[in-house]
């Protein structure tokens, strides 16, 4: 059987806690599927610090169970402009739609590049001829054209976990085509949602004038390549059983206890602009204003990870967060209540479930995001006897299949308040069928299934070892 080889820019140790819908939903699969995971360390080396140029550099390898984790360091200033210059600083923005946050610093696109070659070189010796690499996100688009460089013909597969745009706004981004032409040097390429998917599709055909092969196929630059949507799950029965540990029993007891006279409300995120929780805030704000029969009941957890910190974009965000939960508080808390609990820090795993079903509400409302997991941890974290209600974003990839959530528009502040006041009231009955339909879609395309059907795609794909997209 092939060796499976899985390529990103953050790995982690499938062992312990990761923020981050990518590494969660990665270190699940490799758990089960074993194989290689390679990607960056975690570590940079800073200029004049002593020690071997890059390309001479070893590895670092380190067996996790089943998983082989292989990483390398990068050099600060490579890492400075490949990761917060090009993929933070350029793709992540223009991708979740923010043209206004993009910084188009030519001297990123070199270090991206830069950083590509490398991950290139430094995997090419680690591959046998028979593995299937699969390469996760936009910090790795132009991976697979730089192993074809070096000789690599196996079957090359390239999920991206975020949104893709429109052909007008990628097209805004200096170099669009080359990114693209980049992607043909994939088999197969898998998208969040038909919406994303949809976007590849029109932008070949408008900005590459790709032939339209049928069945997901294009051909453009002397390659073809497939591509189609990939929704992306969790683990079900992992997320169950975390819920019926101890520690996530323990916490759902400590919460229900210490919110007895209260209806909890819950937010997980990174700190992202994406997430969209300026807007949250002020929705939770109109509803204790518009509705007051909330006040001194309804409290809202909002957890949010640290995130990207060096990304000036991401420190604004800190700030307004911190200014906006401040003034919530201020004008509407009480001496025995406190509207928001803002916390700036990573919440372990194992404690999510208990958190999430304790929760009257999830309000998940990112203005952008590929998929989000959190809105499917919610639901699967539920006493199916008395559910929680889920406020989803209809811009987050989950909504395309999430559809007995209350889907609301995050940017209309009174209308999410309103659905917020809707779902702290609803009936059980409505809560247990919306619960039930959310469930069974959530099971059906775990992440498991998410990953067998990338791969067995994959594998379907025509090998192709000829063209030239090469960079
Ligand atoms: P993204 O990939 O953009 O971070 P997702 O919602 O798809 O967004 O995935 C986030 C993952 O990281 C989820 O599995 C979630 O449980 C976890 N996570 C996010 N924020 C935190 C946090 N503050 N503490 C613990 N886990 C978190
Ligand atoms: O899921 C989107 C994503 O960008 C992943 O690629 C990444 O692992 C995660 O968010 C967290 O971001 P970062 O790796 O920059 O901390």
């Amino acid at each position: 059987m092939s060796r499976l080889v899985v390529v990103s820019n953050r790995v982690a140790d499938p062992r312990k806690t990761a923020a981050g819908g990518l590494a969660v939903a990665l270190a699940e699969v490799l758990n089960n599927t074993g194989g290689m995971w390679f990607g960056w360390s975690g570590k940079t080396i800073e200029p004049g610090e002593p020690g071997p140029h890059a390309q001479e550099r070893p590895l670092h390898t380190h067996q996790a169970g089943p998983v082989k984790l292989v990483t390398m360091d990068l050099d600060r200033q490579d890492y400075d402009a490949y990761y917060g210059g090009y993929s933070n600083g350029v793709l992540w923005p223009v991708f979740h739609y923010r043209l206004d946050l993009a910084d188009f610093d030519p001297a990123y696109i070199t270090g991206y590049r830069k950083a590509n070659q490398l991950f290139a070189q430094k995997l090419r010796p680690l591959l046998r001829d028979d593995d299937i690499i699969w390469i996760h996100d936009y910090h790795l688009i132009p991976l697979a054209a730089e192993l074809r460089a070096l000789g690599c013909t196996q079957r090359i597969g390239f999920f991206l976990h975020i949104p893709l745009p429109p052909p007008l706004i990628l097209a805004a981004i200096p170099g669009h085509d080359w990114l693209i032409r980049a992607l043909f040097a994939y088999d197969l390429v898998g998208f969040q949602s038909n919406a994303d998917h949809e976007h590849f599709c029109r932008y070949v055909q408008a900005e590459a004038h790709a032939q339209d092969l049928g069945r997901g196929r294009w051909r453009a630059f002397n390659r073809t390549v497939q591509a189609g949507a990939f929704p992306i799950g969790i683990d079900v029965d992992e997320f169950v059983a975390l819920g019926q540990a101890s520690e996530g029993r323990e916490m759902y007891e400590r919460m229900t206890r210490e919110y007895s006279r209260r209806q909890l409300l819950v937010g997980v995120d990174r700190l992202d602009y994406s997430k969209g929780l300026p807007h949250r805030m002020q929705a939770f704000r109109s509803l204790l204003q518009n509705f007051p029969e909330n006040r001194r009941v309804a409290t809202l957890i909002q957890i949010a990870s640290p995130s990207r910190e060096e990304v000036d974009a991401y420190t604004d965000i800190l700030h307004e967060i911190e200014s906006l939960c401040g003034s919530i508080n201020g004008n509407y808390g009480e001496l025995d209540w406190m509207p928001v609990r803002y916390m700036h820090r990573n919440v372990a795993r194992p404690r999510l479930p208990g958190l999430y079903r304790a929760s009257r509400v999830a309000l998940v409302t990112p203005l952008r995001d590929g998929m989000n997991l959190v809105a499917k941890e919610f639901v699967v974290a539920q006493d199916p006897a008395d559910p929680g209600v889920l406020v989803l974003s209809r811009f987050a990839g989950a909504a395309e299949q999430l559809k007995e959530a209350l889907l609301v528009n995050p940017y209309d502040i009174e209308a999410t308040a309103n659905a917020i006041n809707l779902a702290l009231h609803m009936p059980i009955e409505e809560r247990r069928t919306r619960h039930q339909a959310l469930l069974a879609t959530i099971r059906r395309c775990d992440v498991h299934w998410w990953c067998n059907t990338f791969l067995e795609t994959l594998a379907h794909t025509q090998a192709e070892v000829s063209g030239t997209p090469w960079l």
